[in-house]
């Protein structure tokens, strides 16, 4: 993960938060991977990596997160997802999230996904168009990215075989 933020530092600052220098340690890297083992493990988000087939020790080339994992009547969740700069454009965030996605609907039975991205970032609008999330609505400073408040494009996408747990 250390390598990965590190070397796409300059692709990732348009999209992202700004980082702390501390961002960019090992330090940081364990404490963080620790808690989100642990978050995983209440079930409260699930932080994926991307690797290809044939080099499944690393590096890493890309990540999808799915965090804030709300249960009860809402069933849901926020998907964030960045890919190193020299693997975009080949189709591999979209095979990625199709099998996350699916993850997070058959295994997990959660009921909707949500994901947000500003009207300029036309990569990730393509990117969600094509795997279905659909546009509810435009949220005007909501999120702090690359210093300043920015607008989004609020997205979801929802599971159609969503299964009641109090269904027999
Ligand atoms: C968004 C991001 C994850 C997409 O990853 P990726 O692996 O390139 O995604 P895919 O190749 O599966 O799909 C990208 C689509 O956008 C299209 N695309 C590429 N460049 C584009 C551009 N400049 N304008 C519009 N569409 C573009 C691609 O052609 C592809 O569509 P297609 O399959 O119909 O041809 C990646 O660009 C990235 O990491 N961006 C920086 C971080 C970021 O924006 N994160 C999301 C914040 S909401």
């Amino acid at each position: 993960m250390l390598d990965y933020v590190s070397e796409n530092r300059e692709h990732l600052a348009e999209w992202e938060p700004r980082r702390p220098g501390y961002y960019y340690t090992l330090a940081l890297w364990k404490q963080d991977l620790a808690a989100a083992r642990a978050e995983f493990q209440r079930g409260q988000s699930f932080r994926l990596v991307l690797l290809r087939r044939e080099e499944l020790k690393g590096p890493i080339i890309g990540v999808c997160n799915f965090r804030n994992v709300v249960r009860g009547a809402f069933q849901a969740c926020h998907l964030g997802y960045s890919m190193d700069y020299r693997f975009q454009g080949q189709g591999l965030m979209f095979e990625a999230l199709s099998a996350a996605i699916r993850y997070a609907f058959e295994d997990l039975n959660l009921h909707r996904v949500m994901a947000n991205y500003m009207p300029h970032n036309a990569r990730s609008a393509r990117l969600l168009d094509k795997l279905g999330f659909v546009r509810e609505g435009f949220a005007r400073d909501y999120l702090h990215i690359a210093g300043k408040w920015q607008d989004h494009v609020l997205t979801a996408l929802t599971n159609p075989h969503w299964k009641s747990p109090f269904t027999p």
